[in-house]
């Protein structure tokens, strides 16, 4: 804000020149306040105003404020963590405004940057994640691989190699979970848009799950659906069924039922997913959608999973324009609903 920026070929008249400026100055979400040569405050925009309150956090940034207008460091930088709630990180700025050498004054800026900052953490958790994950089975392939090269039993040689291939199809399924997830997450929205029958989406997904609810003796009941129709992408929507039908299967018990079951609502299309399985503690129930998150890793490890399905799930439901709603009693079973807004062209 040099002398010659303030007087740009703008409108004559200085008073309503500096109306325009505080009115700009006013919009913007970052607080800002401006001090003179003297220190004493000339401006203050509207979203600084609102920090003359008596909220604790608004005296915290009142005071990292009056911080950066009185130190003398040029080009003052530093963060501010609110703990809320909501949690907030700010960061505060502290700039000497000069022309020509001659002191003006000073400006304070302080502006919200938690999604930011949120963004790089869940990066480095994820990053870090991916690692652990992948350590273990190829840790795993590493020790059979020795074990294996001083081993001359046949049937011991044997069973080694079962447990490689079987460590080897575990990073597999890994590496394919990550690259589906990094797909959806990247399409940000549907894929391919068609018009699909509920019924269809089902029973595609039923097929592929068949050999591995036999396998774990799980009566499969796709129920009848109403001619319900939805739009968006065939395999996302694939890929999210099999996904809930995997875990429904996964964490029930032998001799287990799973449903399945269509059902056409006022303003959305929900497909039921219910098992009579293990359940989900409460207390986990607002984390399971989350990359890598299992309730019981030893449990999940045993069956494969890499805890990145309800991620994919609730990525495919958002990129429809849909939700994920579960509900859970632990030791009877769980019921995940994958909400879909309906075809309006289908609508009842
Ligand atoms: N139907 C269910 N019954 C009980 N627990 C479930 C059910 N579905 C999910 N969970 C819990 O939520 C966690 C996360 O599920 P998610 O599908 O994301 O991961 P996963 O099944 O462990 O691995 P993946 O699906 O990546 O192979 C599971 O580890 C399990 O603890
Ligand atoms: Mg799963």
């Amino acid at each position: 804000l040099s002398r010659s920026e303030l007087q740009p070929d703008g409108p004559r008249d200085p008073p309503l020149r500096s109306a325009l400026l505080r009115r700009a100055l006013d919009e913007l979400e970052a607080v800002v306040v401006i001090v003179d040569a003297q220190g004493r405050e000339v401006f203050r925009n509207r979203a600084a105003m609102g920090l003359l309150g008596a909220r604790h956090g608004d005296a915290l940034i009142a005071a990292a404020l009056t911080e950066a207008l009185t130190s003398d460091v040029t080009g003052y930088r530093r963060e501010l963590d609110l703990l809320g709630p909501p949690r907030r990180r700010l960061l505060i700025r502290g700039e000497a405004l000069t022309e020509d050498g001659e002191a003006l004054g000073r400006l304070a800026l302080a502006h919200d940057i938690s999604e930011q900052a949120k963004v790089v953490d869940v990066r480095r958790d994820f990053v870090a994640n991916v690692s652990h994950e992948l350590r273990t089975p190829v840790g795993g392939l590493v020790s059979l691989a020795d074990a294996l090269e001083e081993e001359t039993d046949r049937a011991v040689i044997d069973r080694l190699v079962h447990r490689i291939r079987a460590e080897a199809q575990r990073l597999a399924t890994l590496i394919d979970d990550l690259l589906s997830l990094s797909r959806i997450e990247a399409e940000g929205s549907v894929g391919q848009r068609r018009r699909l029958a509920v019924a269809e989406l089902i029973a595609a997904a039923a097929e592929r799950m068949a050999g591995a609810a036999d396998a774990a003796d799980i009566e499969l009941v796709v129920e009848p659906s109403p001619d319900a129709v939805v739009v968006g992408d065939a395999d996302q929507l694939i890929s999210a069924l099999t996904n809930l039908m995997d875990n429904a299967v996964k964490y029930s018990n032998a001799g287990g039922k799973v449903r399945v079951a269509g059902s056409q609502h006022r303003h959305s299309v929900d497909i039921a997913v219910s098992d009579e399985g293990i359940g989900i503690p409460a207390e986990d129930l607002d984390r399971i959608f989350e990359r890598f998150y299992r309730v019981d890793p030893a449990r999940s490890r045993r069956t494969g999973g890499t805890g990145l399905g309800l991620a994919i799930v609730r990525h495919v439901a958002a990129n429809h324009g849909g939700e994920v709603l579960v509900a859970s009693q632990e030791g009877s079973g769980s019921t995940f609903t994958l909400r879909l807004p309906g075809d309006p062209r289908s609508t009842p």
